[in-house]
């Protein structure tokens, strides 16, 4: 075995079959990501990073050690290195629309405590996104609107909680909206901008895994994202995830998925709104 530390050599190497079969199981196993085949080489290149990271030259090495590791940390830097965490503000943004003009009825009726859960929040711009939307809504000011917003990945948890992102990342927030709730700065990076305290204060992030139901959280929500993560699931979890999402929504309350997602296939107790929208009976 070459050591990657002292020979200061990169090995490009494949993983054996069985090598991908166990990787394969284990994420399936704790967070019921599917690997299909043709992801191989993408599941390589990511494990790669963590062998060089951790100074370890063969995936054979690096799986015995992740095995020893009871701690569970080394697994949970590979979920990190393995799934995706791709979002962006404002992503699919019609159903923002839906959020504002709903709760502005809402509000209008009355209502004065409304709450969401954006279940696979990555990097935080979708409850901020949401967060923006609802407290520009005129009279939601002195409404209590609460955010909880989850996420397997302690890493992308860590960015959401810091809420400081790079212009460029902030450029599909609408410039009003941008204006009001975020704040720039130069910094030896580039210019950031940064979540005002306010719309921080409206949102508690919390590690959660879609894959160990029933959730250990308490509703009832207005309405639920769970958007362009069950995706990654096989139906049996998705079901698992619909039927809790049922349990934790309000009567009438919104589930809301990702456009590329839909509930065909699944019985559930919802009602059909539009594409990726659906709502509780
Ligand atoms: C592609 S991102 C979607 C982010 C956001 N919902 C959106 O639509 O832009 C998928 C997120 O799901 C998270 N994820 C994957 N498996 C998970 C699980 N078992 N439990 C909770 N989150 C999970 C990933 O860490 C990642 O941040």
């Amino acid at each position: 075995m070459r050591d990657q530390k002292t020979s200061g050599v990169v090995t490009v190497q494949r993983l054996s079959d069985e090598q991908f079969e166990t990787i394969r199981a284990l994420m399936c196993d704790h967070v019921g990501i599917v690997l299909q085949g043709n992801r191989r080489a993408l599941v390589e290149s990511r494990v790669n990073k963590r062998l060089r990271t951790l100074g370890i030259a063969q995936y054979g090495e690096y799986l015995d050690f992740l095995r020893a590791d009871e701690s569970g940390g080394e697994l949970a830097l590979l979920i990190d290195a393995i799934s995706t965490n791709v979002t962006e503000f404002f992503r699919e943004g019609d159903h923002f629309d839906f959020i504002r003009d709903t709760a502005a009825r809402w509000l209008a009726k009355g209502r004065q405590k409304l709450r969401f859960w954006s279940a696979a929040c990555s990097s935080g711009e979708e409850p901020y996104s949401l967060a923006m939307a609802l407290r520009s809504l005129p009279g939601s000011e002195a409404a209590d609107i609460r955010i909880l917003a989850t996420d397997i990945s302690t890493r992308m948890l860590r960015q959401a909680v810091q809420g400081s992102y790079l212009a460029g990342t902030a450029a599909t927030i609408p410039a009003e909206l941008a204006n009001r709730f975020l704040l720039r700065q130069q910094t030896p990076d580039g210019e950031v901008y940064r979540v005002h305290d306010a719309l921080k204060n409206m949102i508690v992030f919390r590690r959660l895994n879609l894959n160990k139901t029933p959730f250990a959280i308490r509703g009832a929500f207005d309405a639920i994202m769970c958007r362009n993560v069950m995706i990654y699931f096989d139906q049996d979890l998705r079901a698992r995830i619909v039927a809790e999402a049922h349990r934790l929504l309000r009567p009438g309350g919104y589930l809301m998925v990702g456009h590329a997602e839909t509930l065909i296939g699944i019985e559930s107790k919802f009602d059909f709104v539009r594409p990726a929208i659906y709502r509780r009976h």
